[in-house]
């Protein structure tokens, strides 16, 4: 059944100039975009996205480099859209991830204490439901 995912293109995919390499790829695999905005989030709705890592050590890394500029957010749908754009995304660490997805063919470590891997997609139909509202109201 047709669900939606909220997929973030982070501060390092837009200032490295790749928002539109990584749309192509959401395109050319069929997804549809319902909905997409330029972001400069606040620390209060990032703390609410990131909820599940408050306490983390790359916690506070993390909400510092996803205000050090815009992100791109896009409300995308489609059938297993979920799964479908993780698969895309690739694994969370960009130097392991396989080469053909987002993260393996444009991600590295650059020594960073958080890991700046371009792109964020929901992991399950709750947290596309909560992040979805936290995006785009
Ligand atoms: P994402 O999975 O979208 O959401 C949590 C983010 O925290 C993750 O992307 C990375 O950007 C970052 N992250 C996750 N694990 C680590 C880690 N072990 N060290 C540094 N950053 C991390």
């Amino acid at each position: 059944h047709t669900e939606e995912t909220l997929v973030l293109v982070k501060p390092d995919g837009v200032a490295r100039g790749l928002t539109g390499a990584i749309l192509a790829r959401i395109e050319a695999k069929g997804y549809a975009l319902v909905d997409i905005a330029l972001v400069e989030p606040e620390r209060d709705t990032l703390e609410r996205h990131y909820a599940e890592h408050a306490g983390k050590p790359f916690y506070e890394p993390l909400l510092e480099f996803m205000m050090s500029g815009p992100s791109v957010a896009i409300r995308l749908a489609g059938n297993r859209v979920i799964e479908g754009f993780r698969s895309l995304a690739g694994t969370t660490d960009p130097t392991t991830a396989a080469p053909g997805t987002i993260r393996g063919d444009f991600g590295r470590d650059w020594g960073l204490a958080v890991q700046q891997n371009l792109v964020h997609g929901s992991d399950s139909p709750e947290s596309a439901a909560r992040e979805l509202e936290i995006w785009f109201g």
